[in-house]
């Protein structure tokens, strides 16, 4: 028996990524997954295939993280569909580099809004809503424990979502609900910039940057009744970087 069977999994951008590779893997454990996106229709229905293919069950829903109603939209279509939900991995992000000296109003807001203000209210969502004994993965990046120029808001948006982790653990503890975040270093997919890989490799004593399925794999550790033991942790998962 898989050890997700009969459970449900809200993965947010998984039209691509980390949030696919997750996607597929928790399918793979047994999950039930709802494929949250953006903006990337044809990538989340590629999602979604690929885990009919393999004879798992997964549902694409569009919702902009920055958008207050599409985030209710997407629990609410999660609840109509599966009847509840057992586990949220809050993964959509995006990102803004630049000196703080030339950092838009515009790039602060929405940085803030997919980042962490969307996030939040999706933890609302689950304080209220997932099942007894769930299990909630907020994805940051290794960047919060590394300071690096040229990323403040960013860093800034993964902070805040580190802290709402802390909290909400001994929030939902009384329900048997884990709450944890995990902190991807340099990872291949499209968020990395280009020209960046071998920097980033330099980071890890792998000497490599890590692929989705490094980091789909720790949360699938998370959500899995093995890390029931495990709450208000942030977890590097990140081929041991150290960033200089
Ligand atoms: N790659 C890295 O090196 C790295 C390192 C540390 C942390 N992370 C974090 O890992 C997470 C996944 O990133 P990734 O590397 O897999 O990036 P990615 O390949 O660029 O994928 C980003 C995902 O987030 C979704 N997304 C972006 N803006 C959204 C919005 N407003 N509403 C809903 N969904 C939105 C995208 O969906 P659409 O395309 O459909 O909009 C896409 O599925 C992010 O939180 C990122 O900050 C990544």
């Amino acid at each position: 028996m898989e050890s997700l069977d009969g459970k449900v999994a809200i993965i947010t951008g998984a039209s691509r990524g980390i949030g696919r590779a997750t996607a597929k893997r928790l399918a793979a454990d047994g999950a039930a997954v709802v494929v949250g996106y953006g903006s990337s229709t044809a990538g989340a229905e590629a999602t979604v295939a690929t885990i009919a293919e393999h004879g798992g069950r997964a549902i694409p829903v569009r919702a902009d993280m920055g958008d207050a109603e599409a985030v209710d939209r997407l629990f609410a279509a999660t609840l109509e569909e599966f009847g509840g939900f057992d586990i949220l991995v809050n993964n959509a992000g995006t990102l803004v580099m630049g000196p703080t000296a030339d950092t838009a109003d515009d790039d602060l807001l929405r940085v803030f809004d997919v980042n962490t203000f969307g996030p939040f209210r999706a933890l609302r969502h689950a304080a209220r809503t997932i099942n007894d004994g769930g299990r909630i993965v907020n994805v940051s990046s290794s960047v919060t424990g590394h300071p690096l120029a040229n990323i403040s808001v960013y860093t800034a948006s993964k902070g805040a979502l580190e802290h709402f982790t802390k909290i909400l653990a001994h929030e939902l503890a009384p329900r048997l609900v884990t709450v944890n975040a995990v902190c991807p270093g340099p990872t291949d997919t499209d968020m990395m910039a280009d020209g960046f890989r071998e920097t980033g490799a330099g980071w890890s004593p792998f000497s490599r940057i890590g692929q989705p399925e490094d980091v789909a794999d720790v949360i699938s550790l998370l959500v899995s009744e093995r890390a029931r033991w495990l709450t208000g942790q942030t977890i590097q998962a990140s081929g041991g970087v150290v960033m200089s």
